[in-house]
């Protein structure tokens, strides 16, 4: 039976300070974080439901986390612990490449700031796994408190579990959370609408539960042969915002500002408002846009971010549903149905308010790596294998597994065009670690299948001549996805050519840490499902 939507109220999830002050001003802070197992009530007519959540206690934990508020300038270390039970709450599968405990008794994690500038010994490398109390650890641990920066530019990250072959899960059962890096002086002047009740993380993500609440996963897998349980992709038909499935906000009529993340696994969200209401985009991803762009719908992948404002005053009726209608799979897949196709329900209250709050056309600006600067040209061919049942069995990009020797190896603070070749029929929304990049164009591969045939064989896009091939039509870039990201959708039969930069966009300042260190950093699609088996390469920066 169908649970009634727009009944349980959106909460805020906690808000932890990433810093202290002292005599007025910021300094820095040491966070403990721990991850439990409890109970969670995402609706108020299903059963508690068992999650993994991240919290300073286990009574304040919650789904998502806590929201960290951290400050431009000022590092934020953060202890990430882990009190999790011996057994993991879903099934996972030992067939592809996993962090598994030797005596198999606890639950791998480690944690990644995902959009993060950071020293690699915090990035929360796959095989810098833990299990409770530290008990057993990776191959590529090495500390347990982390240490973040802070001193990019200011947006939108979140944080989120990373172990190796675990990620899928690990999120599915709850561990993931907001961080928000901001710059008085550089955001003030903006006007933005601020403050707690009027600038909110709305962290969405699909699940399905059973009667007794629990969180439904399909146990066996679609190839069962070769692996008992993983499926390429996680669909749930729940949608379900700040931890409340389908929730209702009650807003004033006025502007409110929305840092929009996608925690779902596999499913792309297309959102728009039934009424006809607009966004003004302000910021993707990590980083501010250029200008603030006024639009009807946004496209956001696993992992994206959307940083919108909405005017409430400017709707035409008393209330209003955020919906979607991205198809699962994106782009070829279903289309959405009754209860995938709507998020949540705003009840605009009261009337029109005097609202100081601007969004300005120019926003922040900065400047984009110019061609000649760049230092190395990549080819990146995502693939997917099939087994003889025509099912997918694992994923790879260039071939490789995440074991094979690492083949991406930037310079430190160098700009480099990646042209992405996506040799499949479904979108990847790709995902680079430290590095921040711009879409410069999505070109249609020409005669695909000759072009696959020769990388079959060679495994070479230069030596299959890809500029031959990708001739065909071009995808626009949308406006309000033609600034600074750092995941972006990979058109199924298209080359993506984005230009990278190893480096800070706001400062010609080098990063305050060894970018080169032990254990490096990671690239992958981020459907986690595909991650997992293994859409994920290795990147070693080098001097
Ligand atoms: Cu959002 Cu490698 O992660
Ligand atoms: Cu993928």
């Amino acid at each position: 039976s169908q649970l009634e939507m727009f009944v349980d109220e959106i909460p805020d999830m906690p808000r932890t300070k990433g810093y202290d002050v002292v005599h007025g001003v910021p300094v820095s802070k040491t966070l403990k974080i721990t991850m439990f197992q409890k109970y969670w009530k995402f609706h108020k007519d299903l059963p508690l439901t068992k999650v993994f959540a991240y919290g300073e206690t286990k009574r304040t934990a919650t789904v998502p986390g806590p929201t960290i508020e951290a400050i431009h300038g000022v590092s934020t270390q953060v202890t990430w612990q882990n009190s999790l039970p011996s057994e993991h709450i879903l099934p996972w599968d030992p067939t592809i490449p996993t962090a598994i405990p030797h005596n198999k008794h606890g639950v791998p994690t480690v944690v990644h700031l995902h959009g993060g500038i950071d020293e690699p010994q915090s990035d929360g490398n796959s095989n810098s796994w833990f299990t409770a109390g530290f008990k057993e650890v990776g191959p590529r641990w090495t500390k347990k408190t982390y240490l973040y920066h802070n001193q990019q530019q200011p947006g939108n990250l979140y944080y989120h579990d990373h172990a190796m072959g675990l990620t899928r899960v690990n999120l599915l059962a709850g561990l993931f959370g907001a961080y928000i890096i901001r710059h008085h002086y550089v955001e003030a002047p903006l006007g933005l609408p601020s403050g707690d009740e009027f600038d909110r993380p709305l962290v969405v993500f699909d699940r399905s539960f059973r009667t007794n609440g629990s969180i439904y996963m399909d146990p066996v897998g679609n190839n069962p042969k070769i692996h008992p349980q993983w499926q390429p992709e996680y669909f749930g038909d729940v949608i379900v915002v700040n931890g409340k499935a389908w929730p209702y906000m009650t807003v004033r009529r006025r502007k409110y500002r929305f840092r929009i993340i996608n925690a779902s696994n596999a499913r792309f969200f297309k959102f728009f408002f039934s009424n006809g209401l607009r966004f003004i985009h302000v910021g993707s991803d990590s980083v501010y846009n250029e200008r603030s762009i006024l639009v009807r719908e946004i496209l956001v992948a696993p992992s994206e971010i959307a940083d919108v404002v909405v005017d409430f005053s400017k709707s035409k009726s008393n209330s209003v549903i955020l919906r979607n209608d991205a198809a699962y799979p994106y782009p070829g897949g279903d289309p959405v149905n009754e209860s995938n196709g709507k998020v949540m329900k705003f009840i605009i209250n009261g009337q029109r308010e005097v609202d100081l709050s601007r969004v300005p056309k120019n926003l922040i600006k900065y400047p984009t790596p110019s061609l000649s600067e760049v230092l190395k040209t990549r080819y990146i061919a995502m693939y997917e294998y099939t087994s003889p049942i025509d099912e997918p069995t694992h994923l790879y990009i260039n071939a490789l597994s995440y074991d094979d020797p690492v083949t991406e190896k930037p310079k430190v603070g160098s700009t480099e065009i990646w042209n992405v070749i996506n040799l499949t029929e479904d979108n990847h929304p790709l995902h680079i670690h430290l590095g921040l990049f711009r879409v410069l164009d999505q070109t249609n591969i020409t005669d695909i299948d000759t072009f696959r045939e020769c990388m079959n064989k060679l495994n070479n896009a230069e030596k299959c001549e890809i500029e031959k091939y990708a001739v065909g039509k071009k995808l626009g870039v949308e406006a309000y996805e033609n600034g600074w990201k750092n995941v972006y959708k990979m058109h199924p039969g298209y080359v993506t050519k984005i230009i990278v930069k190893f480096g800070y966009i706001h400062t010609n300042a080098s990063y305050p840490f060894d970018a080169t260190a032990e254990p490096g950093y990671v690239y992958h699609c981020h459907i986690l499902d595909h991650e997992d088996n293994v859409m994920m390469r290795p990147l070693k920066l080098v001097k």
